[in-house]
């Protein structure tokens, strides 16, 4: 398997693993109030993401990231961080983290040949279900957190370093 190949698989582990830690955190501090449902239903979609690519990463031999428990603690703080803030600045966290999600698979899918087909075709439904949770995001008035622009920008711009480092380190 090529390096890119692993890659790809060791970054989109990292990510989903964040992605849960993340939910994790927002149920946390709202897992109780009427978005509880809500967040529950984006979290179990992020741990069946992270259990697929935990496989592949034992079935393909791909070594995980070692920043694991950097994601572990900071997808976290980030999730319970914005809930503080309050629903909007969740929903507002939950927009701005799959709308880059969304970017970086389609990314992989243009680049995924018909030889990983069956990866390809597992990153088209992730990502299907990633734009499923930005458009919870948008539904449920993210675009309203005062300072909305700011939040998601910064958020944004941690979410594609966090990429970054996750392919290689
Ligand atoms: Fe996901
Ligand atoms: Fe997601």
């Amino acid at each position: 398997m090529s390096e890119r190949l692993k890659k790809m698989i060791r970054v989109d582990h990292a990510g989903e693993y964040g992605a849960a830690r993340i939910y994790a955190g927002q149920l946390a501090i709202l897992g109780r109030g009427p978005h509880g449902d809500t967040l529950r239903h984006m979290k179990a979609q992020e741990q069946h993401h992270l259990d697929t690519f935990s496989k592949l990463i034992a079935t393909r031999r791909v070594r995980p990231t070692a920043l694991l428990p950097l994601w572990h603690a900071a997808g976290f703080a980030l999730g319970a961080v914005t809930a503080a803030l309050g629903p909007r600045a969740a929903m507002a966290c939950t927009v701005a983290v799959e709308e880059t999600i969304d970017a970086h698979y389609a990314a992989q899918e243009a680049e995924l040949g018909e030889d990983e087909a069956e990866l390809k075709s597992t990153i088209a439904q992730f990502r299907a279900e990633e734009l499923e949770h930005r458009d919870i995001g948008l539904a449920n008035e993210a675009e309203l957190t005062r300072g909305y622009k700011l939040l998601t920008t910064i958020i944004k711009a941690g979410c594609r370093v966090a990429i970054k480092v996750s392919e290689e380190i």
